[in-house]
Protein backbone atom coordinates (compact mmCIF):
# COMPACT_ATOMS: atom_id res chain seq x y z
CA UNK A 1 0.00 0.00 0.00
CA UNK A 2 0.86 3.29 -0.46
CA UNK A 3 -0.81 4.77 2.04
CA UNK A 4 -0.49 2.80 5.37
CA UNK A 5 -3.28 3.33 7.64
CA UNK A 6 -3.46 2.52 11.43
CA UNK A 7 -5.82 3.54 14.00
CA UNK A 8 -5.10 3.74 17.85
CA UNK A 9 -7.28 2.41 20.60
CA UNK A 10 -7.32 6.24 21.54
CA UNK A 11 -9.04 7.40 18.25
CA UNK A 12 -5.87 8.56 16.39
CA UNK A 13 -6.03 7.65 12.47
CA UNK A 14 -2.32 7.91 11.20
CA UNK A 15 -2.45 8.43 7.23
CA UNK A 16 1.57 7.69 6.41
CA UNK A 17 2.51 8.01 2.74
CA UNK A 18 4.63 5.63 1.91
CA UNK A 19 6.02 5.70 -1.97
CA UNK A 20 9.85 6.09 -0.57
CA UNK A 21 11.37 5.22 -4.35
CA UNK A 22 9.65 8.18 -5.88
CA UNK A 23 10.16 10.27 -2.77
CA UNK A 24 6.19 9.68 -1.54
CA UNK A 25 5.08 11.83 -5.04
CA UNK A 26 0.91 11.51 -4.73
CA UNK A 27 -0.18 9.07 -7.34
CA UNK A 28 -3.52 8.92 -8.33
CA UNK A 29 -4.43 5.84 -5.97
CA UNK A 30 -2.67 7.43 -3.28
CA UNK A 31 -5.43 10.11 -3.30
CA UNK A 32 -7.79 7.56 -3.78
CA UNK A 33 -6.35 6.06 -0.51
CA UNK A 34 -6.18 9.34 1.33
CA UNK A 35 -9.96 10.31 0.04
CA UNK A 36 -11.43 7.22 1.18
CA UNK A 37 -9.84 6.92 4.82
CA UNK A 38 -11.26 10.63 5.42
CA UNK A 39 -14.28 9.92 4.41
CA UNK A 40 -14.17 6.66 6.84
CA UNK A 41 -13.30 8.83 9.65
CA UNK A 42 -15.19 11.16 8.75
CA UNK A 43 -18.31 9.16 9.29
CA UNK A 44 -16.83 6.67 12.12
CA UNK A 45 -16.98 7.77 15.71
CA UNK A 46 -14.24 6.41 17.27
CA UNK A 47 -12.08 8.52 15.05
CA UNK A 48 -11.25 11.66 16.89
CA UNK A 49 -8.08 12.82 14.91
CA UNK A 50 -5.86 12.26 12.12
CA UNK A 51 -2.12 12.27 11.73
CA UNK A 52 -1.01 13.10 8.30
CA UNK A 53 2.74 12.02 7.72
CA UNK A 54 5.48 11.22 5.48
CA UNK A 55 8.02 8.96 6.73
CA UNK A 56 10.82 10.34 9.33
CA UNK A 57 13.07 11.73 6.33
CA UNK A 58 10.55 12.95 2.90
CA UNK A 59 7.00 14.18 3.32
CA UNK A 60 5.98 14.08 -0.43
CA UNK A 61 7.64 15.74 -3.53
CA UNK A 62 3.83 16.90 -4.49
CA UNK A 63 1.67 15.62 -7.30
CA UNK A 64 3.16 12.62 -9.17
CA UNK A 65 4.43 14.65 -12.17
CA UNK A 66 4.06 11.62 -14.72
CA UNK A 67 0.36 11.78 -13.64
CA UNK A 68 0.29 15.76 -14.48
CA UNK A 69 1.58 14.69 -18.14
CA UNK A 70 -1.22 12.57 -18.99
CA UNK A 71 -3.81 14.08 -16.70
CA UNK A 72 -7.39 14.03 -17.73
CA UNK A 73 -10.33 16.65 -17.26
CA UNK A 74 -10.30 17.99 -13.58
CA UNK A 75 -13.80 17.46 -12.88
CA UNK A 76 -15.38 16.43 -9.06
CA UNK A 77 -14.30 12.62 -10.14
CA UNK A 78 -10.61 13.34 -10.46
CA UNK A 79 -8.78 11.38 -7.94
CA UNK A 80 -7.33 14.70 -6.84
CA UNK A 81 -9.79 16.73 -7.27
CA UNK A 82 -12.38 14.72 -4.54
CA UNK A 83 -9.24 14.67 -2.39
CA UNK A 84 -8.41 18.53 -2.31
CA UNK A 85 -12.68 18.87 -1.54
CA UNK A 86 -12.27 16.49 1.16
CA UNK A 87 -9.12 17.87 2.20
CA UNK A 88 -10.98 21.24 2.78
CA UNK A 89 -14.44 19.92 4.00
CA UNK A 90 -13.09 17.39 7.25
CA UNK A 91 -14.79 18.39 10.22
CA UNK A 92 -12.15 16.51 12.69
CA UNK A 93 -8.06 17.79 13.50
CA UNK A 94 -5.57 17.06 11.20
CA UNK A 95 -2.18 16.69 13.05
CA UNK A 96 1.09 16.58 9.94
CA UNK A 97 4.17 15.73 10.53
CA UNK A 98 6.61 17.03 7.74
CA UNK A 99 10.33 15.57 7.11
CA UNK A 100 12.17 16.68 4.07
CA UNK A 101 10.75 17.57 1.27
CA UNK A 102 7.71 18.96 1.00
CA UNK A 103 6.74 20.41 -2.45
CA UNK A 104 3.49 21.33 -3.99
CA UNK A 105 0.64 19.88 -2.49
CA UNK A 106 3.23 18.34 0.12
CA UNK A 107 3.18 22.11 1.21
CA UNK A 108 -0.32 23.52 0.23
CA UNK A 109 -1.82 20.55 1.76
CA UNK A 110 -0.42 21.91 5.20
CA UNK A 111 -2.91 25.22 4.76
CA UNK A 112 -5.64 22.87 5.61
CA UNK A 113 -4.02 20.97 8.64
CA UNK A 114 -4.98 22.37 12.31
CA UNK A 115 -1.92 21.41 14.12
CA UNK A 116 2.00 20.84 11.48
CA UNK A 117 5.07 19.98 13.02
CA UNK A 118 8.53 19.75 11.22
CA UNK A 119 11.91 18.57 11.29
CA UNK A 120 14.77 21.01 11.28
CA UNK A 121 15.98 19.88 7.59
CA UNK A 122 12.33 20.46 5.69
CA UNK A 123 12.25 22.25 1.79
CA UNK A 124 9.04 23.43 1.42
CA UNK A 125 8.56 24.36 -2.23
CA UNK A 126 5.53 25.32 -4.27
CA UNK A 127 7.01 25.53 -7.88
CA UNK A 128 3.66 25.98 -9.68
CA UNK A 129 4.56 29.16 -12.00
CA UNK A 130 7.89 27.03 -12.62
CA UNK A 131 5.64 24.34 -14.21
CA UNK A 132 3.77 26.57 -16.10
CA UNK A 133 0.58 25.75 -13.52
CA UNK A 134 -0.88 28.11 -11.01
CA UNK A 135 -2.00 27.26 -7.21
CA UNK A 136 -3.97 24.80 -5.81
CA UNK A 137 -5.64 23.71 -2.39
CA UNK A 138 -6.75 27.48 -2.27
CA UNK A 139 -3.10 28.41 -1.61
CA UNK A 140 -3.89 31.37 -3.40
CA UNK A 141 -6.17 32.33 -0.68
CA UNK A 142 -5.13 30.31 2.32
CA UNK A 143 -0.95 31.49 1.95
CA UNK A 144 -1.73 35.29 1.36
CA UNK A 145 -3.77 35.30 4.15
CA UNK A 146 -1.26 33.58 6.51
CA UNK A 147 1.85 35.45 5.72
CA UNK A 148 0.68 38.80 2.87
CA UNK A 149 0.45 39.34 -0.11
CA UNK A 150 3.98 40.07 -1.87
CA UNK A 151 5.46 37.20 0.72
CA UNK A 152 2.67 34.79 -0.70
CA UNK A 153 3.91 35.70 -4.13
CA UNK A 154 7.55 35.01 -3.73
CA UNK A 155 6.48 31.29 -2.43
CA UNK A 156 3.54 30.95 -5.22
CA UNK A 157 4.88 33.35 -8.14
CA UNK A 158 8.58 33.04 -7.80
CA UNK A 159 8.36 29.31 -6.41
CA UNK A 160 10.83 30.17 -4.01
CA UNK A 161 11.77 27.43 -1.63
CA UNK A 162 11.62 28.31 2.20
CA UNK A 163 13.08 25.63 5.64
CA UNK A 164 11.47 24.87 8.43
CA UNK A 165 12.41 28.42 10.61
CA UNK A 166 10.82 30.58 8.08
CA UNK A 167 7.78 27.94 7.75
CA UNK A 168 7.57 28.61 11.78
CA UNK A 169 8.41 32.46 11.24
CA UNK A 170 5.25 32.77 9.27
CA UNK A 171 2.91 30.44 11.19
CA UNK A 172 2.68 27.69 8.90
CA UNK A 173 4.40 25.21 11.23
CA UNK A 174 3.65 25.53 14.56
CA UNK A 175 6.93 24.06 16.08
CA UNK A 176 10.56 22.43 14.99
CA UNK A 177 10.93 19.13 16.10
CA UNK A 178 14.29 17.09 16.27
CA UNK A 179 13.81 14.73 13.31
CA UNK A 180 14.42 11.30 15.55
CA UNK A 181 11.51 12.60 17.72
CA UNK A 182 9.15 13.61 14.95
CA UNK A 183 6.70 11.47 14.07
CA UNK A 184 6.48 10.47 18.15
CA UNK A 185 5.94 13.89 18.71
CA UNK A 186 3.07 14.14 16.31
CA UNK A 187 1.25 11.17 17.55
CA UNK A 188 1.67 12.91 21.11
CA UNK A 189 0.23 15.73 20.37
CA UNK A 190 -2.49 13.72 18.18
CA UNK A 191 -3.13 11.32 21.57
CA UNK A 192 -3.57 14.95 23.73
CA UNK A 193 -5.81 16.11 21.42
CA UNK A 194 -7.89 12.61 20.83
CA UNK A 195 -8.64 13.20 24.99
CA UNK A 196 -10.57 16.30 24.76
CA UNK A 197 -14.64 15.93 24.42
CA UNK A 198 -14.79 15.51 20.95
CA UNK A 199 -17.74 17.74 20.64
CA UNK A 200 -16.08 20.27 21.56
CA UNK A 201 -12.73 19.73 19.22
CA UNK A 202 -14.95 19.79 16.25
CA UNK A 203 -17.05 22.58 16.94
CA UNK A 204 -14.38 24.13 17.83
CA UNK A 205 -12.63 23.38 14.51
CA UNK A 206 -15.78 24.50 12.49
CA UNK A 207 -16.27 27.75 14.38
CA UNK A 208 -12.32 28.82 13.74
CA UNK A 209 -12.05 27.56 10.33
CA UNK A 210 -15.76 27.20 8.90
CA UNK A 211 -16.43 30.69 7.44
CA UNK A 212 -12.46 30.60 5.63
CA UNK A 213 -13.39 26.79 4.79
CA UNK A 214 -16.57 28.08 2.79
CA UNK A 215 -14.92 30.44 1.04
CA UNK A 216 -11.84 27.61 0.17
CA UNK A 217 -14.17 25.24 -1.79
CA UNK A 218 -15.05 28.05 -4.08
CA UNK A 219 -11.72 29.04 -4.59
CA UNK A 220 -10.43 25.15 -4.94
CA UNK A 221 -13.12 25.09 -7.92
CA UNK A 222 -11.31 28.55 -9.69
CA UNK A 223 -7.70 27.64 -9.23
CA UNK A 224 -9.17 24.10 -10.96
CA UNK A 225 -10.25 25.59 -13.93
CA UNK A 226 -6.83 27.38 -14.63
CA UNK A 227 -5.00 24.82 -13.46
CA UNK A 228 -6.68 22.30 -15.88
CA UNK A 229 -5.95 24.41 -18.78
CA UNK A 230 -2.16 25.78 -17.95
CA UNK A 231 -1.78 21.85 -17.93
CA UNK A 232 -2.59 20.85 -21.00
CA UNK A 233 -0.39 24.37 -22.35
CA UNK A 234 2.77 23.67 -24.35
CA UNK A 235 4.60 25.66 -21.71
CA UNK A 236 3.63 23.33 -18.61
CA UNK A 237 3.70 20.00 -21.11
CA UNK A 238 7.65 21.13 -22.04
CA UNK A 239 8.19 21.77 -18.12
CA UNK A 240 7.01 18.24 -17.36
CA UNK A 241 8.59 16.37 -20.27
CA UNK A 242 12.05 18.48 -19.55
CA UNK A 243 12.22 17.13 -16.15
CA UNK A 244 11.53 13.18 -17.03
CA UNK A 245 14.10 14.04 -19.81
CA UNK A 246 16.82 14.78 -17.54
CA UNK A 247 16.58 11.36 -15.22
N1 LIG B 1 6.46 12.94 -9.51
C1 LIG B 1 6.92 11.80 -10.05
N2 LIG B 1 8.12 11.28 -9.74
C2 LIG B 1 8.87 11.96 -8.86
C3 LIG B 1 8.45 13.14 -8.26
C4 LIG B 1 7.18 13.64 -8.62
N3 LIG B 1 6.67 14.76 -8.09
N4 LIG B 1 9.41 13.59 -7.44
C5 LIG B 1 10.40 12.69 -7.49
N5 LIG B 1 10.08 11.70 -8.35
C6 LIG B 1 10.85 10.51 -8.68
C7 LIG B 1 12.02 10.84 -9.59
O1 LIG B 1 11.59 10.84 -10.96
C8 LIG B 1 12.95 9.68 -9.27
O2 LIG B 1 12.46 8.54 -9.91
P1 LIG B 1 13.51 7.50 -10.61
O3 LIG B 1 14.39 7.02 -9.48
O4 LIG B 1 12.65 6.46 -11.20
O5 LIG B 1 14.29 8.34 -11.62
C9 LIG B 1 12.71 9.46 -7.76
O6 LIG B 1 11.44 10.02 -7.49
C10 LIG B 1 13.72 10.16 -6.87
O7 LIG B 1 13.75 11.54 -7.23
P2 LIG B 1 15.10 12.34 -7.56
O8 LIG B 1 14.73 13.53 -8.42
O9 LIG B 1 16.12 11.40 -8.11
O10 LIG B 1 15.51 12.80 -6.10
P3 LIG B 1 16.28 14.13 -5.68
O11 LIG B 1 16.52 13.99 -4.22
O12 LIG B 1 17.45 14.37 -6.58
O13 LIG B 1 15.23 15.30 -5.93
C11 LIG B 1 13.10 16.39 -5.79
C12 LIG B 1 14.00 15.30 -5.22
C13 LIG B 1 11.75 16.26 -5.12
C14 LIG B 1 13.70 17.77 -5.51
C15 LIG B 1 12.96 16.22 -7.33
O14 LIG B 1 12.63 14.85 -7.57
C16 LIG B 1 11.85 17.07 -7.89
O15 LIG B 1 12.04 18.25 -8.16
N6 LIG B 1 10.67 16.46 -8.09
C17 LIG B 1 9.53 17.16 -8.65
C18 LIG B 1 8.83 17.97 -7.58
C19 LIG B 1 7.63 18.67 -8.15
O16 LIG B 1 7.75 19.50 -9.04
N7 LIG B 1 6.44 18.33 -7.63
C20 LIG B 1 5.18 18.83 -8.12
C21 LIG B 1 4.95 20.21 -7.63
S1 LIG B 1 3.42 20.87 -8.23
Amino acid sequence: MTVSISQSPAGVLTLSLNRPDKKNALSLAMYRQLTDALQQAERDPAVKVVVLQGSASCFSSGNDLQDFLAAGELDAHHPTVAFLYQLNAFTKPIVAAVAGLAIGIGTTALLHCDLVYAAPDCRFQMPFSQLGLCPEAASSLLLPQLIGYQRAAQYLLLGEPFDTAQAVAMGMVNQQVASDKLLEFAAAKAAELAKLPAEAVQQSKALIRGKIKRKADKVIATELEVFGALLKSDACQQQLQGFFAKK
